[in-house]
């Protein structure tokens, strides 16, 4: 995934990363040695035989300069202030700096980073908002499985803003505004529909029967291939009632438009009945959307003719065969804003919307979570905005306005998700399958007597349940490349090793009974000083220090995935540790409060990783 650039501003970096430190007094050993101002390029080191840190600016500065790089990297090494940081330092290879960090360092970061409220997370630089949208259902329709990527993904992003202490506005773009919703509408009214007890299959059934009602689909045909008058004659008697109930329909939209207050009534229940199954679903996934966060298309319809307005007094549209389009320099295809019958373009309403989201919700970042193949609209709608200028906040600053467009998910077969008796897959049918899979996988567990979770009611397994099936899910579709379609796959997914949601939970939940287990309260714990001794502990003491800066690069890239890969390689260290490192069973007890006190980091920060993906991180699995 090509990574977006999504601030202008420079990130503040983490203060409790011993990178930080590292930056700042290379920075200005190399502002001693070259009088300029670089990045000395510090990295991870690939291998901790070398070091801990390696930094690597010394090979391009020397070749901006044609000397000898080695030369160079020993003198920035020279006048580098290391005191209280590194133990060790050397220049190796071409001309890299391998640094070993002190212990009392490594520590006490560590201690920065536990008593830190955000878990080292710096505040944030931008102090303006970031919008995403997200969800994007459509009035009278099943949500399916693309608006369950858009909710998923949208809500991640949303929560890894809010981690970084951004203002984020969860922006639900809901299709409920034009002539298919008031067609659906109309088709109710006429068939006398009990609006107080509808459902949503019945809203759907309406909006299928509308369309197919409405339809002069074989007229059109027979008048654009000159079929004769006999033939058309006798499809125009045919299709009277297809026109009656069009005529109805936009009869139904002219009173929507124009507020008639029972119309829209009737159309507010079509809302609510819509929005349940959103906000049930949202209940199931852990995902925080609710009616505060609906503003759709309707929201924006007073605004639409002056966003035509707007672009006719700038010059940036034309009249065109008597709609108004918005032309580009580097394409054939201009954008349409207004349909030569007056009517306005879902483009017409993100334009409105794109305004309404930089300028009144101050945001300097406005993602997009939508489906990839709406890539063109974005541009066009991305461009138009640009080019009035509509892209800043009310004080003026550069936004960012970004369509993530993520793929499909897929069937075993390769092809759209179908369920077995081969009809579209809801959302629905989707997460109750996640769900009974997963209370199946824990109820098969709790059924072994050394199992932590042996003997729980039935009801908290399910919770329990319910939380891994929907981990499998959440932690499949976001530990991706986004805009690549997916494979899904229950089995697979949802299993307690490999590359799973489930298998991180169940790393968390040990972690959690390890510390049960010890007897140790929480205070006294959390009062152990850190001794990194081995190098197990070291390693993932250095991991978790990495992790404010993971989740500031997720903010800058919007790849969510970087999360589930830092969890992954969090969990495998913790193993790595637990394995050399005893802990409950400690020599002395220092060690083992400092060791526990690494097993309570390491606790917090995966739980607050899973929170990235929204994912719950049971106690006891
Ligand atoms: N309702 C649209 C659909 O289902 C998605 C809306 C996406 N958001 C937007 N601002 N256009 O395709």
């Amino acid at each position: 995934m090509t990574a977006p650039a999504t601030s202008n501003l420079l990130s503040p970096r983490p203060a409790c990363d011993p990178a930080t430190e590292l930056d700042a007094r290379f920075r200005a050993a190399i502002r001693a040695v070259t009088g300029t101002d670089a990045d000395p390029q510090i990295r991870p080191s690939g291998n901790a035989k070398f070091g801990d840190f390696q930094v690597n600016a010394a090979m391009a500065l020397a070749k901006e300069r044609s000397t000898n790089p080695r030369a160079l990297a020993e003198e920035i090494l020279k006048s580098a202030d290391l005191a209280g940081i590194a133990e060790k330092c050397e220049v190796a290879g071409p001309g890299f700096i391998n640094v070993t960090l002190a212990r009392a360092c490594t520590e006490s970061c560590l201690a920065k980073l536990a008593a830190s409220a955000t878990l080292g997370v710096p505040a944030p630089s931008d102090p303006h908002a970031v919008v995403v949208d997200l969800c994007g259902v459509n009035v009278a329709k099943q949500m399916h499985v693309g608006h369950l990527r858009a909710t998923i993904i949208g809500d991640s992003l949303a929560r890894v803003f809010e981690r970084l202490g951004r203002k984020v506005w969860r922006e639900n773009h809901l299709g409920d505004w034009g002539l298919p919703i008031a067609m659906t509408l109309a088709k109710l009214v006429r068939d006398r529909a009990d609006f107080q007890r509808l459902s949503l299959d019945d809203l759907n059934h309406a909006y299928r029967g509308a369309q197919k009602e409405t339809s002069t689909a074989d007229l059109d045909a027979a008048y654009e291939f000159h079929c004769g008058p006999h033939r058309i004659a006798e499809f125009e008697i045919q299709y009277e009632p297809a026109r009656a109930a069009m005529d109805d329909a936009k009869k139904t939209l002219v009173r929507l438009q124009s507020g008639d207050q029972e119309i829209v009534r009737l159309w507010e229940r079509l809302i609510e009945v819509t929005m349940e199954q959103v906000y049930e679903a949202a209940r199931t996934l852990n995902v925080k959307i609710g009616p505060e966060n609906n503003r759709g298309e309707s929201f924006f319809r007073d605004r639409l003719g002056g966003v035509v307005e707007a672009f006719t007094k700038s010059g940036l549209a034309k009249s065109d065969r008597g709609a108004m389009v918005v032309p580009f320099a580097d394409r054939e295809r201009p954008l349409l804003i207004q349909k030569s019958d007056g009517g306005f373009l879902y483009a017409t309403t993100d334009l409105a919307a794109v305004r309404f989201r930089t300028f009144e919700l101050d945001g300097s970042l406005v993602v997009y979570v939508v489906d990839a193949r709406q890539r063109d609209h974005f541009k066009d709608v991305f461009d138009a905005a640009r080019m009035i200028g509509w892209n800043k906040t009310a004080d003026g600053a550069e936004s960012t306005l970004v369509h993530l467009g993520f793929g499909a998910v897929l069937g075993p077969d390769k092809k759209p998700l179908k369920t077995r008796s081969g009809e579209n897959f809801t959302l629905k049918d989707l997460l109750d399958e996640a769900c009974e899979r997963g209370t199946a996988e824990v109820m098969r567990r709790a059924a072994d007597p050394a199992s932590p979770t042996h003997g729980l009611s039935q009801t908290e397994l399910a919770k329990i349940g319910a939380a891994v099936g929907i981990a499998a899910v959440k932690y499949a579709d976001l530990s991706g490349d986004l805009t690549k379609d997916y494979v899904f796959d229950l089995d697979r997914m949802i299993a307690f090793e490999g590359d799973t949601g489930p298998y991180l939970q169940y790393a968390h939940a040990r972690i959690a009974s390890i510390l049960a287990k010890s007897g140790e309260s929480a205070a006294a714990i959390d009062a152990a000083p850190f001794a990194l001794g081995e190098p197990a502990e070291k390693a993932l003491a250095l991991h978790l220090l990495r992790y404010a800066q993971m989740t500031l690069d997720v903010g800058r890239s919007l790849e969510t995935n970087r999360v589930g890969l830092y969890l992954r390689t969090l969990a495998e260290l913790f193993n790595a540790f637990y394995q050399s490192c005893p802990v409950l069973k400690a020599d002395d007890a220092a060690t083992r409060l400092a060791r526990l006190r690494l097993c309570a980091i390491t606790r917090s920060i995966l739980a607050d990783g899973l929170s990235l993906y929204g994912i719950i991180a049971p106690d006891r699995m």
